[in-house]
């Protein structure tokens, strides 16, 4: 199994939709064993997969009470959810005390991994400990970002996050690239925006995904825009995306 993680310490940049989306386009379209795991309190990703808080939750499994496997919710053929509750957040402060605080996602993961072809993991927008955990557990991070030049330092900040990850934690942590989101090719200052994060070396990758308001209907529906509407041109760009994950998911290098 490999893992993604998809974060960065920015809100609102549509890190959760885009998880959905890869997690329902690999699956369904590639035939990947995929889980999605929420490790959000805010638990965005759960409640657009139109589960509710009576179900367990990756809360239990993080503090020791409850294996990985008992809280998964089947969502589909081949996609599977470890679903978030706002008890996260005391499992943040929980985690805080222990032993190996940074590897408890790793090992819950670890531990069931051969179920699974690849997992996704959502990422709160910060960079506390459930951030922590999900980039020392993941092999690759995808960074999505609102192309406007004032949210770029924060990328940058994000990257030399993952340095310090990487000399601490995870030595083999991979970039797999930053994906421009809401991006409108129409407004200067977006298009300036990828612009100097191509003249500045950043890893972009050669997706765009762009605003429709039907992303954001399919998750009050309980679904991902793949499924809720397939002719959405948004659609079509997750597809695209994840057949740069599907890709990777290929390289031999790791399996
Ligand atoms: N491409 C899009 N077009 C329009 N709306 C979108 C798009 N992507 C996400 N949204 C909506 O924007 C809001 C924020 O998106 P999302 O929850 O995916 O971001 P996030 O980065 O996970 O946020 P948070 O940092 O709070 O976890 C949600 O209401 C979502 O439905
Ligand atoms: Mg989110």
């Amino acid at each position: 199994m490999k893992i993604l993680a998809v974060a960065t310490q920015k809100g609102g940049v549509g890190k959760s939709a885009t998880t959905q989306a890869l997690g329902v386009v690999l699956a369904n379209a590639h035939g990947r064993r995929t889980l999605m795991v929420d490790v959000d309190p805010q638990s965005s990703l759960t409640l657009a997969c139109g589960v509710t808080a009576e179900e367990r939750s990756l809360a239990e499994v993080l503090d020791g009470k409850a294996k990985l496997g008992d809280v998964l919710v089947e969502l589909d053929k081949n996609l599977w959810l470890a679903p978030a509750d706002i008890a996260l957040a005391n499992t943040e402060l929980f985690l805080a005390a222990q032993l190996g605080r940074e590897t408890v996602l790793k090992r819950a993961l670890v531990a069931a991994g051969s179920r699974f072809d690849v997992c996704l993991i959502d990422c709160p927008p910060s960079l506390g400990l459930l951030t922590i955990n999900a980039l020392t557990a993941a092999d690759a991070v995808l960074i999505p970002t609102q192309p406007q030049v004032a949210d770029l330092r924060g990328v940058r900040l994000f990257l030399s996050t993952l340095e310090k990850i990487r000399e601490v934690l995870n030595p083999s942590l991979e970039t797999l690239g930053i994906v421009a989101t809401f991006y409108d090719n129409r407004l200067l200052h977006h298009r300036d925006a990828i612009e100097t994060m191509k003249a500045g070396g950043l890893p972009l990758l050669p997706v765009f995904i762009g605003r429709s308001v039907r992303v954001a209907e399919a998750a009050a529906a309980g679904q991902s825009v793949i499924t809720y509407e397939p002719s959405n041109k948004q659609t079509a760009a997750y597809r695209e995306l994840a057949e740069i994950v599907n890709q990777w998911l290929n390289d031999p290098r790791k399996t």
